[in-house]
């Protein structure tokens, strides 16, 4: 039986995947999401689990060195799996310092106080022997590899060379998480996967932010000329492939995962608008994003093999079916779109025209 922390937990990858660990697992004994509930984070994502008897949230900060130490206390986690952070890199541009102490020490938090919790000698310097059932698994990103040019792929030896202060902050929190392993023996996991879609995702990312525009008549920003390339991975695969990291991953491993489906930018526009049945007019190309990564693709071949996780969405099945979620959960939007994002909004696009 498990005991987990999943940190960030109601945010959308982090929500999937309560939904996912509780309905897959019945060896899941107690699941505390850990989320500060910023204005990515809401429990509307959450209300099927609520009173799931397992499940129990704790509104609060990852870098509250107390609170984290007493929780791992309280709940004696055997598992970590790691989403909390700040994840949007156009917020990244214009707020980098939350960006650092939130995704690098955040991290370093959870690994203090998962060491003096797992590890069998907590103050015998030299001792590397953990208790044997415990594992922390560190989201992270395919930014951390920076850009590609029109060909290759990034496996989990492409040298780190992040361009944004987003993917800078999630390479530093692998960074610490590998030297973590390297020196105190932590048992631990590194998951780099590449863009995700599906529910419950913030409209400030790509698709659901084009299905909200193109839903209201809105003019659909598209940055510099569109051609840039995402490897698109369907968040109920990613959630699959992190329990298998769990079950199965070599304790220090790093595991790329990738759903093979590499999109330029205008074309899954271009889609969105043909499945709502809006004009291409409402395309509108504004100033490109600075430090814009070309393209991003992975190369899934590690985790396949060792692992056996396969991605099981084509992206045609994946993009229609989120369309439609979207579309039949207006309500869920319209509320989080409503005031502050009506701010962000302004602030982040009336600059941008071309
Ligand atoms: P998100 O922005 O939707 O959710 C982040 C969650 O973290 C929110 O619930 C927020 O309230 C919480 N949070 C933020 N700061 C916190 C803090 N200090 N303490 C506790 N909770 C805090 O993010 P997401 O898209 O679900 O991404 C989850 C993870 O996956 C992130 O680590 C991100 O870097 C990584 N990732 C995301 C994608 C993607 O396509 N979305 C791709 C690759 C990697
Ligand atoms: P995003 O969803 O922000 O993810 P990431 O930057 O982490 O890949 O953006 C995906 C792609 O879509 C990226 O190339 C930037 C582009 N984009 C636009 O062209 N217009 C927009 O309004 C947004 C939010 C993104």
């Amino acid at each position: 039986m498990k005991r987990i922390l999943v940190t960030g937990g109601a945010g959308f990858i982090g929500s999937n995947f309560i939904h996912y660990l509780l309905s897959h697992f019945q060896t899941v004994e107690c699941l505390v999401n850990l989320d500060l509930l910023t204005y990515a984070g809401n429990l509307e994502n959450l209300q099927t689990v609520e009173k799931d008897p397992r499940y129990h949230l704790v509104q609060g900060d990852i870098r509250d060195k107390v609170l984290v130490g007493k929780l791992f206390v309280e709940y004696r986690f055997d598992t970590v799996v790691h989403f909390a952070a700040e994840s949007h890199v156009d917020r990244s541009i214009v707020e980098p310092e939350i960006f650092l102490t939130t995704n690098i020490i955040g991290t370093q938090t959870l690994l203090d106080a998962a060491i003096s919790c797992w590890k069998l000698e907590p103050d015998n310097k030299y001792s590397r022997e953990y208790r044997a059932d415990v594992k922390y698994l560190q989201v992270s990103t395919d930014e951390v590899y920076g850009a590609l040019g029109k060909i290759g792929m990034f496996t989990e030896n492409t040298p780190l060379a992040p361009n944004s202060p987003y993917s800078a902050s999630k390479a530093s929190a692998d960074m610490v998480v590998r030297a973590y392993h390297m020196t105190y023996g932590i048992p631990v996991n590194i998951t780099r996967c590449s863009n995700n879609y599906g529910p419950y995702q913030f409209p400030e990312k790509l698709i659901p932010l084009m299905i909200h525009n193109a839903q209201q008549d809105k003019p659909l920003p598209v940055y510099g000329d569109g051609m840039q390339i995402r490897d698109w991975l369907h968040v109920r695969d990613h959630c699959a492939a992190i329990c298998t990291v769990l079950e199965k991953g070599h304790a220090g491993e790093i595991y790329n995962i990738g759903g093979n489906n590499e999109k330029a930018n205008l074309e899954i526009i271009r889609l969105i608008l043909s499945e709502l049945g809006k004009p291409e007019s409402l395309i509108q190309y504004v100033q490109d994003r600075p430090g814009h990564d070309r393209r991003y693709a992975i190369d899934n071949a590690k985790i396949v093999a060792e692992l056996g996780w396969t991605p099981v969405y084509t992206f045609e099945q994946g993009i229609r079916e989120t369309i439609r979620w979207y579309l039949q959960h207006s309500d869920w939007v319209s509320r989080i779109t409503s005031g502050e994002y009506q701010n962000y909004y302004r602030k982040m696009y009336s600059a941008a025209k071309v």
